[in-house]
């Protein structure tokens, strides 16, 4: 799905700038170019780069053999 019409960016792209390497939206934006030019497509690209982290986050935590809180005592 397009995203940014403007620059032709979809959430494909997104995700895998992030599966590549991005940390965050800023860097998602400065990789992809995504909203740099009318900027009505920044929220939706936002959302999608959270719910991709988000997602990265929890499929990590579900690799770890152990709670990603414990600690050894
Ligand atoms: S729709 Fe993305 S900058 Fe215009």
């Amino acid at each position: 799905m397009y995203v940014c019409l403007c620059v032709g960016v979809t959430d494909g792209q997104i995700r895998d700038a992030i599966y590549e390497g991005c940390c965050s939206y800023k860097e998602v934006r400065s990789a992809t170019q995504v909203a740099s030019q009318c900027g009505k497509c920044a929220c939706l690209a936002k959302e999608v780069v959270r719910e991709t982290l988000t997602e990265l986050q929890l499929s990590r935590q579900a690799a770890l053999p152990y709670p990603a809180e414990f600690t050894a005592a």
